[in-house]
């Protein structure tokens, strides 16, 4: 029996072709805090997601969506510009279908960037944190049903997600430019609503450092298909119950665009030496 998702990714797969050969070595997926980075890129095509048949396109308001393609140094790129969420009432397979079709175009390494509450106390607003594991089990796994034996096995290994020789480019490079780095466990949960003190203080016991509401799902999906991982957090706020005031999402989209020019220089800077 055909599987629906998989013909749904290569329908998108084969859209793209229809436009571009380019063949990206490197996908990035730009979180809050990242919307400028299109500036760092030696452009050489742009397709907005509407116009790929199928493609699901974010509701949320600032999240444009458009794949651009081109060279950060001399290193082939696709960077997404805009996802889409699962609080959106996407299925999960929609959510992940991006960074399938990514591996599909080509490219070897997924590169995650996102906005995350803090949990761990050394954090600040403002901080970066490379992820170093995660905690999926609040989220549903994009895995679930038939298995897409053109992509991966039924039960893939996930006891090192995260890249270990890209996590220790990332230290060295953020170390060199002199950019703070932290480092932790990011936790995906499914939102939209922010997470409850109790709910925190859970999180915390469990090992998180970090709390948000993508990435993970993404990371499970790309290491089915084989493809290396990294990822870094941008710490926007502290979760909360952390500090004596509501979280809103304008002010995470303030506080992620503040600290956007220095995660910039690092996702960049990271990606000439992949
Ligand atoms: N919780 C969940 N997701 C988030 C947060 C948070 O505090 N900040 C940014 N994304």
């Amino acid at each position: 029996m055909a599987n629906e998702i998989y013909s749904k990714v290569e329908k998108c797969v084969k859209a793209i072709r229809k436009v571009t050969d380019f063949e990206p070595r490197v996908a990035i997926t730009l979180g809050s805090g990242l919307g400028n980075y299109a500036e760092q890129i030696d452009v050489k095509c742009e397709i907005s997601y509407s116009d790929i048949p199928g493609f699901p396109i974010s509701t949320v308001p600032g999240h444009a969506g458009k794949f651009i393609f081109g060279y950060v140094g001399k290193v082939p790129v696709v960077c997404m510009k805009g996802r889409v969420h699962f609080y959106e009432g996407y299925d999960i397979s929609d959510v992940v279908l991006p960074a399938r079709v990514m591996r599909r175009l080509g490219a070897e390494i997924l590169f995650l960037t996102n906005a995350a509450g803090g949990i761990n106390y050394t954090f600040d607003a403002g901080d970066l944190m490379l992820i170093n594991d995660h905690i999926s089990l609040f989220a549903k796994n994009p895995l679930i049903g038939q298995n897409i034996d053109e992509y991966g096995t039924r039960f893939p290994d996930m006891s090192c997600v995260y890249d270990k020789e890209l996590r220790e480019i990332i230290l060295e490079t953020a170390l060199k430019n002199k950019i703070p780095l932290k480092q932790g466990i990011y936790a995906q949960v499914t939102g939209p609503s922010f997470e409850s003190p109790a709910e925190i203080r859970m999180l915390r016991i469990s090992g998180a450092d970090a709390v948000g509401m993508s990435t993970v799902v993404e990371a499970i999906a790309a290491r089915h298909m084989g493809m290396r991982v990294c990822g870094i957090s941008c710490i926007s706020n502290l979760a909360a119950g952390m500090l004596n005031e509501p979280l809103s999402h304008e002010d995470v989209q303030k506080a992620a665009d503040k600290t956007g020019p220095l995660f910039e220089k690092l996702v960049t800077e990271c990606v000439k030496k992949f």
